[in-house]
């Protein structure tokens, strides 16, 4: 018989009726795109979108460059563990994190027992490029925006690999990327109604939606 969510996600125009049991939370590095395949995302799928960070920096009263430079990164992660783990709480939703987020161990498991991760991946040179048009990132401002991202690929790529979902952010229109990103959550949800891998520990087969060529 065939699936009805491939087939639902297939049908142009009808994302929405993916059945997302849980928030899906979006990590990736700074400039990945998660806020803006975040927002496309709660349209196409008719979730609200909740951006980690402006939750931080309403909650302090500050942006993240002052919570930085006031009380320094451990305080800043502190918080954002908080906020993360209060967003969980709630309803299904689209939920954008902060690129060091998954990074944090416990961070990392109340997103793998409350929700749906998806990694953005992006190579260096889209990174770079994105990035370069503000400058509101405190550890990107520390020194050579090129040689920080690439050491964070190094550090963080293998933890980020452990999201449920992996699609790639490639440069272009950015529908793309959104339509790759919802057919990968339905190939997801196919395997997984519940928006649970099984178990951390076991092997798992990512539903990665590659780059055409790749
Ligand atoms: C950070 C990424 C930023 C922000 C903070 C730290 C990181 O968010 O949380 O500057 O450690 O990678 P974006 O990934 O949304 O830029």
């Amino acid at each position: 018989m065939a699936d009805p969510i491939r087939q639902a996600s297939a049908a142009k125009g009808e994302a929405a009726a993916l059945p997302l049991p849980r928030a899906l939370v979006l990590v990736g590095l700074m400039g990945a795109g998660k806020s803006c395949i975040g927002r496309r995302l709660s349209d196409a799928l008719g979730l609200p979108f909740v951006d980690a960070d402006t939750e931080i920096e309403t909650a302090a009263g500050c942006t993240v460059q002052e919570i930085f430079e006031r009380h320094g990164e451990a305080a800043f992660r502190d918080g954002e563990r908080k906020v993360i783990e209060r967003l969980l709480d709630g309803q299904p939703q689209i939920l954008a994190t902060g690129g060091g987020a998954f990074m944090d161990p416990r961070t990392r498991e109340s997103i793998r027992r409350h929700a749906t991760s998806l990694w953005l991946r992006a190579d260096l040179d889209l990174l770079v490029k994105r990035t370069s048009r503000r400058n509101h990132r405190p550890l990107l401002n520390k020194g050579n925006p090129r040689q920080i991202l690439g050491a964070l690929i190094d550090t963080r790529y293998p933890v980020y690999g452990e999201a449920d979902i992996v699609i790639d952010s490639v440069d272009g229109p950015v529908e793309k990327t959104v339509q790759r990103a919802v057919d990968a959550i339905a190939a997801f949800l196919s395997d997984h109604p519940s928006g649970q891998a099984v178990a951390q520990s076991e092997s798992k087969t990512h539903h990665t939606a590659r780059k055409a060529g790749e």
